[in-house]
């Protein structure tokens, strides 16, 4: 899921770039919470916020007046983690004029680099890792005792499941519900199982209460996330046996049903999907609640069997591209995106034209593009070399991003005249008198305010122009 507001402006980094800081909530101590990368850490860092928010913090958008400074960091690429180190350049200053201030490092950063942050970075105090979060408060309070704090244990049961988050996002329309944490693929190229973890799952119970509390709360969209939502599974083994034979079994197509019927104006997004893991059945409660978002993200990551294979992705082109005949032939018109890495090692020329000719063939609504960067521990560092040059990656990713800009542009032109309903997000940047809001494919869509319509309803658009972004429109009856 994605963070940043539209469409990939820049070539790389955009999915995992963007910073968040953190709204106000009420309290006497004052937190700064700085978050990068994916959704998850962004979900994380209101678990973190909701946790020190019971100590009586309140969150600060202002890093001066803080008295404890926390970056929720991303080890994806290098570039994620250099951006971070530069960002605890400037608190370092900020320490050094008000020697009190906390300054900690969370998520994945934490977890990867462990005691060297604290012996490199010699002014951060903390260092926790994403399993930790609970034992914050304490972790603060050694901190304040003149020790610096570690913990980096990763855990195979926690989901922070009793925990209500508290909401950071500056809308109070669409919000963040983590439904699995870690992973277990072991893609060659990622660090994600490395920092995060095993893969579990969250309560069904807990989840559908979150959902139903953010409803009552005006909130009208939630996006469930996991590094691969397709295998939660609550009360199975990852072998599928049943745990507890006298409590029920629930799978993601389950989940997603139980979240459906939360209210029938609460639209559901999810986050992220693996090829080798969805099943006919999930798109098939899709296709059966119009207030499941008819949107797949689906990271492909290369178009190569032979590359996926090095990339230990547990599919191959065909495979991918049953999946995709599958989406279309079951939920017409869905919104589809995905995922590519060029340039991962070995790739041949041959091997970076099959993307190519799988972008024609599939013809994605959107992709977040990545030039391939090697990671410290994972199967890619240890089993192959990094051995296509920065400068062919480069080629190769801008000869991706020009056909996959030239599919997104048409897809966008071809729903002009088509009737899509919106859910109204707030007032446009541009012009107080436009609403802007998402259509089901999670496309925005401006238009002329009419009719008293704000932020939280929804609209009938009938689509009259768009740009490669967005889709311009006007109000019209429900068809
Ligand atoms: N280099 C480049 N891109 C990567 N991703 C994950 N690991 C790497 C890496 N080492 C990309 C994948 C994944 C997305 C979240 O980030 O495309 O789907
Ligand atoms: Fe990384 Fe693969 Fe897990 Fe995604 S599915 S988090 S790419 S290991």
């Amino acid at each position: 899921m994605l963070i940043e507001n539209d469409k990939q402006a820049k070539h790389d980094e955009t999915r995992q770039g963007e910073a968040l800081v953190m709204d106000p909530v009420s309290g006497s101590k004052k937190l700064y919470v700085e978050s990068y990368g994916c959704a998850m850490n962004f979900s994380d860092s209101e678990v973190v916020a909701s946790i020190l928010a019971q100590e009586g913090y309140s969150t600060t958008r202002n890093a001066e007046e803080a008295d404890v400074v926390l970056i929720n960091t991303c080890s994806i690429r290098d570039n994620a983690e250099a951006r971070v180190r530069k960002r605890l350049t400037d608190f370092k200053k900020q320490k050094k004029s008000k020697p009190e201030l906390v300054v900690g490092v969370l998520g994945c950063m934490a977890e990867r680099l462990k005691q060297s942050l604290l012996d490199e970075e010699k002014l951060v105090d903390l260092v926790v890792g994403p399993d930790a979060y609970r034992e914050l408060p304490g972790m603060i309070e050694e901190v304040g005792g003149g020790q610096k704090a570690i913990n980096v244990l990763l855990s195979r049961e926690e989901t922070y499941g009793d925990i209500t988050p508290v909401r950071l996002d500056e809308n109070g329309i669409s919000a963040f519900v983590s439904i699995t944490r870690g992973c277990d693929n072991m893609c060659s190229f990622c660090v994600v199982p490395f920092t995060r973890g095993r893969e579990r799952s969250r309560d069904p119970q807990t989840i559908v209460r979150e959902c139903a509390e953010l409803f009552e709360r005006g909130y009208r969209e939630v996006t469930l996330l996991g590094q691969n939502v397709d295998s939660y599974r609550w009360n199975m083994s990852s072998k599928g046996a049943i745990k507890d034979p006298s409590q029920p079994t629930t799978n993601f197509a389950e989940l997603m049903e139980m979240v459906a019927q939360v209210n029938p104006l609460l639209r559901i997004r999810f986050s992220t999907s693996h090829p080798k893991d969805m099943t006919d059945e999930v798109l098939e409660v899709m296709a059966k609640y119009a207030n499941i978002c008819p949107y797949i993200h689906l990271p492909v990551q290369s178009g190569d069997s032979n590359v996926l294979q090095r990339m230990n992705r547990g599919y191959s082109r065909e495979w991918y591209l049953n999946r995709i005949e599958a989406i279309r032939r079951i939920i017409p018109g869905c919104g589809i995106s995905t995922d590519i890495i060029t340039g991962f090692c070995g790739e041949t020329e041959e091997e970076h034209q099959a993307t190519l000719t799988l972008l024609d063939a599939v013809h994605f609504d959107f992709a977040y593009m990545y030039k391939y960067s090697e990671r410290p521990k994972t199967l890619a560092e240890r089993k192959f070399e990094d051995d296509v040059t920065e400068e062919v990656k480069s080629r190769r990713l801008e000869e991706i991003i020009e056909k996959q800009r030239a599919h997104g542009w048409a897809n966008n032109k071809s729903q002009i005249g088509e009737i899509h309903e919106v859910l109204i997000e707030g007032t446009s940047k541009k012009s107080e008198s436009d609403l802007t809001g998402r259509d089901g494919r999670n496309t925005k869509v401006v238009f002329p305010a009419v009719n008293g319509l704000k932020k939280g309803d929804y609209a009938w658009v009938k689509i009259l122009d768009c740009t490669s972004a967005t889709m311009i429109g006007e109000v019209v009856p429900q068809p």
